[in-house]
């Protein structure tokens, strides 16, 4: 195979009560990622579509998620990358996690294959730690490898996967503002008391369970947040009137997407989520700001080949 292309969902990370450790892969959003061997040794990349990206190496995500894979196998192989990105970076919607993993993904394809899937975590990472100046698996695991997944330890790097109700739906809202992820992780406390800490943890426990038992209920109350949600909401554009009029008219939680400006809702069903949207597309044209939404599954799938 000389040439592969492939897509890579774009994921919400954090989940509400779950800072750097839960994450889900939704659809449509993502990263087509464009690979054709060159006869050199060469990481080239072409003219990006939908954003301005970086065309050095070494300050391009996808490029360093393959170098990193690349080093690993001891390889000379050069590719010829194009990224077409289907929303932008800095939405909190997981954008160099996108890149990272559909670049590293499709490095492995046009190399025979040697790493598993999970296996080529690390180097997606490593080009996500260049955009978000630390480690966090929370975007790039669900978009790799799909569903909703959950790191249950950063060292070793440790995931397992999380059912969710079938019916489950997604809504992302994404008022037009920017917000870099290196900025919004400033804003995140050092440290935690106790007292949240614990309010923290039970939410996490209750958040796994509700989504095994598919418990409507107590997702709802399972999905808050005491570490980012205060300190990054004040960033959004009518957070809180929007984030009130979702769990008023049917969300079953609501929060911020990663480091924002996204939201997502989760609505037991289509239909639930409609409604809203349009409520929603209003409460921004008031304020003649614009506002992208997309209603989706939690995708299932992570990196495929298209
Ligand atoms: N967990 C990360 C954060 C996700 O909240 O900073 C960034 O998209």
């Amino acid at each position: 195979m000389e040439k592969v292309q492939v897509f890579a969902p774009a994921s919400v990370a954090n989940v509400g009560p779950g800072y750097d450790t839960f994450g889900f892969a939704i659809e449509r959003l993502g990263d087509i990622i464009t690979l054709t061997k060159r006869n050199d040794s060469k990481l080239n990349i072409l003219k990006s579509e939908g954003a301005d990206l970086p065309t050095n190496p070494e300050k391009n995500v996808a490029t360093v998620a393959i170098k990193a894979l690349l080093d690993s196998l001891e390889s000379e192989q050069g590719f010829d990358v194009h990224i077409k990105k289907l929303f932008k970076p800095g939405s909190g919607l997981g954008s160099s996690a996108s890149s990272a993993s559909g670049a590293v993904y499709a490095a492995n394809k046009l190399l025979g294959e040697p790493y598993r899937d999970e296996e080529l975590l690390e180097f997606a990472l490593e080009g996500e730690a260049l955009a978000s100046g630390m480690i966090h698996a929370d975007n790039v695991a669900p978009s790799l490898l799909g569903g909703f997944q959950a790191v249950r330890s950063y060292e070793p790097l440790e995931l397992f996967r999380i059912p969710t109700p079938e019916d489950l739906r997604v809504l992302i809202i994404f008022p037009d503002v920017e917000v870099k992820t290196s900025e919004a992780k400033g804003l995140v406390p050092k440290e935690l008391s106790v007292k949240d800490a614990r309010e923290q943890w039970g939410n996490v426990g209750a958040l796994i369970h509700a989504m095994h038992a598919e418990d409507y209920k107590l997702m709802r109350h399972a999905i808050t947040d005491r570490i980012a949600e205060p300190v990054r909401k004040k960033l959004i554009p009518h957070y809180g009137q929007v984030k009130q009029y979702a769990l008023d008219h049917g969300a079953v939680g609501f929060n911020i997407s990663g480091s924002g400006p996204s939201m997502f809702a989760l609505f037991r069903s289509a239909d639930a989520a409609k409604a809203c949207m349009t409520e929603v597309e209003k409460i921004y044209q008031k304020a003649d700001l614009r506002v992208l939404l997309n209603l989706s599954r939690i995708n299932p799938n992570g990196c495929q080949v298209i």
